[in-house]
């Protein structure tokens, strides 16, 4: 079969030999013009507003492996490489290789399940820590073994993915109790699953917790898939998934410096209707202000939530060594702690962040070719 244009009122549809059919409204071929890009920057330079919504070329023709545009209102024909129009037709998603499938996972994977790598095979190895990301953006939660007893060694890991994420509570921040907490982890207490800061507006991505001891009695940690939840919750109680995917809670977190607040819906969708993100955090929800006749619809659903993740169907433990650190998507993973008796032993993590944008920016340089 021959490549064939076809020039209609408002587009050009093209048909490769493999049958492949693509159609290319022209405005979309004006604004898309290779020549439109600057050529350092790769940033569109073009300004939509030159032309008109209705601009059709004045003629469509092969060149070799290229098409080539005649514009009115340009003495230049536009080059098009006509492999790359081919990747790029109108309606099919641009291939991005931060586009990974979530592996969903319930209590029945147990700790075991966990992918752990160690810190020198990801030190010496490309592949191992472009697996590792991989890994840990499908699972949402992994470990790396084998860290210096340096809270450096967790953020240099951190920082080989891109930004760390600055807040309210430093760059990183040190878990242990301390003389006057401004934080319940900051105490010995326990801390039931939660996200961390979702009343921040955009809460915190990737977080790491480096573990530089863990000798007191208890302190043992708790993970939960908040994604697999929902999505059973999705089919269980259709009902209590709307809500949770509707009402919006207040959260607030505020001490002597800050006041920082932002409401969220419990399970957030994302534009095709799936789990994207899980705001959950009892110690941040601010005080409930629904009105009054939505209340017990709201509370009947938010606490069949909370049953169902610290129920034995979904809950992992496992207690964290000296030299390692646990890696988790805290959009969509639950985290939590047991209590500890500081009088038994010393316990001390460091945490610190680095967001999603970051991560899937990683994995889309590393996967160059
Ligand atoms: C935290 C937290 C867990 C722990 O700092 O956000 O949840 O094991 N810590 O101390
Ligand atoms: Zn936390």
């Amino acid at each position: 079969m021959q490549l064939t244009l076809e020039m209609g009122a408002e587009r050009l549809d093209i048909r490769w030999p493999d049958g492949t059919e693509g159609q290319f409204p022209y405005i979309w071929l004006r604004d898309t013009d290779p020549a439109g890009f600057h050529p350092l920057t790769g940033e569109r330079a073009f300004d939509l507003t030159s032309v008109p919504l209705d601009i059709a070329p004045t003629s469509a023709e092969v060149d070799g492996a290229d098409l080539l545009l005649q514009w009115p209102e340009q003495t230049q024909a536009s080059r098009f490489a006509l492999d790359w129009l081919w990747t790029h037709r109108p309606g099919v998603g641009r291939a991005d290789p931060a586009d990974l499938v979530p592996t969903l996972w319930r209590a029945e994977a147990g700790a075991a399940g966990v992918p752990r790598v160690s810190a020198k095979a990801m030190a010496d190895s490309e592949d191992v820590f472009a697996s590792w990301l991989r890994v840990t953006k499908q699972y949402g939660l992994s470990i790396i073994e084998g860290l210096a007893d340096d809270t450096g060694a967790g953020k240099e890991i951190g920082r080989r993915i891109g930004h760390l994420r600055e807040t309210n509570f430093g760059l990183g921040f040190e878990v242990e109790t301390k003389p006057d907490p401004n934080n319940l982890a900051y105490t010995a207490d326990a801390l039931p699953l939660h996200t961390d800061l979702p009343n921040q507006e955009v809460p915190p991505g990737f977080q790491f917790l480096h573990c530089l001891a863990n000798e007191a009695k208890g302190g043992g940690s708790t993970f939960c898939d908040g994604r697999a939840v929902a999505e059973d919750l999705r089919r269980t109680d259709p009902e209590a998934f709307a809500v949770l995917t509707t009402v919006t809670v207040p959260f607030r977190f505020h001490d002597a410096q800050t006041d920082l607040r932002s409401r969220k819906p419990v399970i957030v969708l994302d534009e095709k209707g799936a789990v994207s993100e899980i705001c959950f955090n009892a110690h941040l929800a601010d005080i409930l202000d629904l009105p009054a006749d939505q209340m017990i619809e709201f509370y009947r659903a938010y606490r069949v939530f909370m049953q169902m993740m610290r129920g034995d169907e979904y809950t992992i433990s496992l207690k964290l060594n000296a030299g390692e650190m646990v890696v988790f998507n805290n959009r969509a993973v639950l985290h939590g702690r047991a209590s500890f008796d500081p009088s038994t032993g010393y316990r001390h993590l460091h945490g610190f962040y680095v967001d999603r944008g970051e991560w899937d920016s990683r994995l889309r340089v590393m996967a160059r070719a």
